[in-house]
């Protein structure tokens, strides 16, 4: 391989930076040409591509977002357009490209080698960690910590005010964001799409912890699990209280990557370019039980996500 490329995809993750950065580096290390694709696989097939070189990635390694820019391309599911990604790869003599995105990105990715013989690297970049085949995704790390931030302050005026929060996080279908923020900051319910819960149960038992004393209560409600107004009107008609709401939103999305994201991302892009030195096949990269691993595309859909039930266990145990 002599030239490649480096695009990122779908939602934003605080890391993707970093891992852009890492790739470059690796590949200028070991004297290949290396191109950034802009707005992910829409501007991929509009060809914005442009070279870059070690200052392109200066002065990146802390900031969140992605200098490249990223986009969702829902036409991107059609082979036609699929092949004119590839032909723009072609026009510049682009050998082969690492996609830094999410689920879909990796779909993305799975068809572009598929169906137009691409080569194509795939690192994990997103803050819902809903990738199966590995531990931890680029960026949930940094997204628990801004949502922990936000659970810290709630709690301070919460508790002043003897009241009952809620506070919604993204995720899409996948709970580790509420599950991960939600035990470290000591909520008292945690609400995920994985596991059914009673709300009528949940306003009585905030009700009753109430009359023992305890006037503040957190709830974290992963967005996949329901919906915000409902849960909170249902609470309040059970429970008699008010229940005041937070949506946490973009903030979450954005901000300087910590230790975990930034060292994610520097193994990630470091292992995609030596594959693509070593000419190996396309693949996504992951990590488990802290070792950089390779899985095929085909198995990175099939793999079915398991929730931590235990910590969800530990959340409720221990905030009772
Ligand atoms: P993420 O990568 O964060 O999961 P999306 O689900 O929005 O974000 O996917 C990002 C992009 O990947 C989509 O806009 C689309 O271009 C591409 N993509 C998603 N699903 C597929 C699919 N099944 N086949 C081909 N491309 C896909
Ligand atoms: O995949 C990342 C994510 O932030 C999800 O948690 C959320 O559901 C979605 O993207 C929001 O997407 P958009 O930026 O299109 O509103």
């Amino acid at each position: 391989m002599e030239r490649i490329a480096v695009l990122t995809s779908g939602g934003d993750a605080p890391g993707m930076n970093a891992a852009i950065r890492a790739v470059v580096r690796t590949a200028l290390a070991n004297k290949m040409d290396i191109y950034g694709v802009e707005r992910g696989y829409a501007g991929l097939v509009k060809g914005e591509i442009t070279r870059l070189n070690h200052r392109a990635v200066s002065d990146m390694i802390h900031k969140g977002g992605t200098f490249l820019k990223t986009a969702r391309c829902p036409e991107f599911k059609e082979i036609e357009v699929q092949q004119q990604a590839a032909d723009a790869l072609s026009a510049y003599g682009i050998d082969a490209l690492v996609v830094i995105g999410g689920d879909g990105t990796l779909r993305g990715a799975k068809d572009l080698s598929d169906n137009c013989g691409v080569k194509v690297v795939g690192i994990p970049g997103t803050i819902d960690n809903d990738l199966a085949y590995t531990d931890y995704t680029i960026g949930f790390d940094t997204a628990v910590n801004s949502v922990l931030w936000a659970i810290n302050n709630l709690r301070d005026t919460m508790h002043s005010h003897d009241r009952v929060s809620l506070i919604e996080v993204m995720g899409r279908h996948c709970g580790d964001i509420a599950l991960y923020a939600g035990v470290a900051g000591g909520v008292e319910y945690v609400l995920v799409p994985e596991i059914p819960y009673d709300l009528d149960k949940i306003a009585s038992s905030i009700k009753k912890s109430y009359l023992r004393g305890k006037t503040s209560n957190m709830i974290i409600l992963a967005e996949g699990a329901g919906n915000r107004e409902e849960i909170v009107s249902r609470i309040q008609e059970k429970s008699g209280m008010s229940v005041k709401v937070t949506n946490f939103g973009y903030i979450q999305r954005g901000g300087s990557p910590n230790m975990q994201d930034r060292i994610l991302a520097a193994r990630f892009g470091y292992k995609a370019v030596e594959i693509l030195k070593n000419d190996g096949e396309s693949c996504a990269i992951g990590i488990k039980d802290n070792k950089v691993i390779t899985v095929p595309f085909s198995e990175v859909s099939k793999a079915k996500k398991t929730f931590d039930k235990e910590l969800y266990d530990i959340a409720h145990t221990l905030s009772l």
